[in-house]
Formats: C-alpha cells, sequence, structure tokens
C-alpha cells in the first residue's frame, strides 16, 4: 500500500522527538550518506563482567536499536550492520543458536516499530541455508517495509563479501555462457549490479568497535574509498554520542578519491572541478 509521506513523518515522531538530533543535522553538509557498523565486541564486553557472551550480544542488540534510531534521527540514507558473517558459523553450536534466536526475536519485537518510523530493511547475504523460520522472517521484514524511505537498513547476515563476490562472479558467467552478455561488457558498474548491494551507495564510512582493525569480510568491494573508524569501546558501549563522534571525526576527513584535496564533497565531485 503506497504511503503518503507526511503520513509517514507523522509516525516518525516517537523516535526522532530527540534535542541530540539537532547538532547532527546541522551538520549535514559534511555527514555521510551510508554508514557500515562492524558491531565487534559482545563477548570480550560480556567476558570482562563475568557475564556469559550471549549477555553481551543481548545488550549488542540493545546498542543496535540506539543506532538505528540514532541514524534516522543523524539524517543517513543508508545503515549496514554486520550481524552475522559465513565465518561465524565456526563458533560454537550453542552461541551460534543464541545469534539466531538473537536476530529472530529482533525481527518479532522490533519490525513494527522499525516499520512506523519509516525504515526500509534489506538484508544482504546468503538465504539457502538458512533455516526456513529465519528466511521467512527475513523476507517478511523486506516486504512489509521495502516502500519505506526514511533509513534503510542494510542488515548484512550469513554476509561474506568474497563469497558475494564469487557469486556475481558466477552469475555474470552464466550470463556469458547464456549469451545475453558478452564477456567484454563486464566492467565495474556491471559487476557491482550483481552483487547484493545492488542499487546501494558504497559505504562512505565504516565504523568498527572493540579496537580490531580490519574488515572481516565485509563490504570488502564497497569499502573501495570508504573511511574508517575504529573504537577501542565493544559494541554493547556504543550509543548516539559515540556515532556522533564518529561522524564528526569522518566530517574533517579529505576524501580525494584518487584526486586531489577539494575536488571532493560527500563523495561526489565538486561542479567546475575538472577530472584531469
Ligand atoms: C560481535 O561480537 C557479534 C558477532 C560477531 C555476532 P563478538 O561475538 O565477535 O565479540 P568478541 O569479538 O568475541 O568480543
Ligand atoms: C565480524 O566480527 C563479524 C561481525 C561483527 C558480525 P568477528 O568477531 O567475527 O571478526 P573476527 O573473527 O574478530 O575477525
Ligand atoms: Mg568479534
Amino acid at each position: 500500500m503506497p504511503r503518503a509521506a507526511g503520513g509517514q513523518d507523522m509516525t516518525m515522531s516517537s523516535m526522532v522527538a530527540d534535542e541530540t538530533a539537532l547538532p547532527a543535522r546541522r551538520h549535514l553538509n559534511g555527514a555521510p550518506v551510508h554508514v557500515g557498523v562492524i558491531m565487534d565486541g559482545n563477548g570480550r564486553w560480556a567476558a570482562r563482567r563475568g557475564l556469559p557472551r550471549i549477555e553481551g550480544h543481548r545488550r549488542g542488540l540493545e546498542a543496535l536499536r540506539e543506532t538505528v534510531r540514532a541514524a534516522i534521527d543523524f539524517g543517513l540514507d543508508y545503515l549496514t550492520v554486520y550481524s552475522f558473517s559465513m565465518e561465524n558459523w565456526n563458533r560454537p553450536v550453542q552461541e551460534v543458536a543464541d545469534l539466531m534466536a538473537l536476530l529472530k526475536r529482533f525481527i518479532r519485537n522490533d519490525l513494527n516499530e522499525l516499520h512506523k518510523s519509516g525504515v526500509k530493511v534489506k538484508v544482504i547475504g546468503a538465504r539457502a541455508n538458512l533455516k526456513a523460520d529465519i528466511r521467512a522472517l527475513l523476507d517478511e521484514a523486506e516486504d512489509k517495509t521495502k516502500a519505506n524511505s526514511r533509513l534503510t537498513l542494510v542488515v548484512a547476515f550469513n554476509y561474506g563479501s568474497r563469497q558475494e563476490i564469487a557469486a556475481a562472479a558466477r552469475a555474470l558467467a552464466e550470463e556469458v555462457t547464456a549469451g545475453l552478455i558478452k564477456a567484454s561488457e563486464i566492467d565495474e558498474m556491471l559487476f557491482a549490479r550483481h552483487l547484493d548491494t545492488a542499487g546501494i551507495p558504497d559505504p562512505d564510512l565504516i565504523i568498527r568497535t572493540s579496537g580490531e582493525q580490519r574488515l572481516s569480510n565485509f563490504l570488502m568491494w564497497q569499502a573501495a574509498y570508504s573511511e574508517f573508524v575504529f573504537l577501542p569501546m565493544h559494541w554493547p558501549d556504543f550509543d548516539r554520542q559515540a556515532f556522533s563522534a564518529a561522524l564528526a571525526e569522518f566530517s574533517g576527513r579529505d576524501r580525494r578519491f584518487g584526486g586531489v584535496t577539494g575536488q571532493y564533497r560527500n563523495g561526489k565531485l565538486l561542479a567546475g572541478a575538472a577530472k584531469t
């Protein structure tokens, strides 16, 4: 059912009526369109407190809720969160089960509020080998929110960047074999259209918590010119303030995209700045 833009804004009031949103909104000039977040450190957060790892994941879910609200308030268009990597299947069976249960709880509990807030949910990662109940929930989340446009929340679940790139290469090869395209037509634009992130602009900023400074198979193609902010705090401690500080740090970065200082603003070539 089509939603009137005005109506959508009114239902947003519970989430955006926050004073702390104002300074960030004034910053919009230097604000990123798309932020990716590697939500790391839940286990260590729990261990430090003598708690089981699942407690860290539960608190991590709280931090995710706050981060989504803040992303709306800060005026981002896309927020991609790394919630489960393909390599995370290597964890103990019980922890994997806990993480699956948490994802289900997140969608069951939060989908309505996300929808009312105008959030469009998009899931990236492999779907085929997931259990049917999880697949159904992911489909429901995408389907219910597909007409929303306030913020796109991209959930990287059962996601791996190398696997995504290999799948794109496979799909292109099949198109060549079927005679649909010529191999010589494959360029970076066509390739990007075969990734899970087709149609989503590359992340301007990637934030990783927990002190680790690596991508761990997250958006490797898409992060070609992303800025990185690595924070020592663990994910359950990430909040609106930490998010705002990361955005402020981003706004001070000089993104050159291989060009020279001053040619670009918010990832776009400035008018009059010749691409020489
Ligand atoms: C991030 O926290 C959550 C997932 C990877 C699912 P971790 O569980 O990786 O926590 P640490 O890194 O072990 O502390
Ligand atoms: C990356 O964190 C995956 C997610 C945050 C979902 P990991 O904890 O799995 O990464 P490594 O193992 O430290 O590289
Ligand atoms: Mg970790």
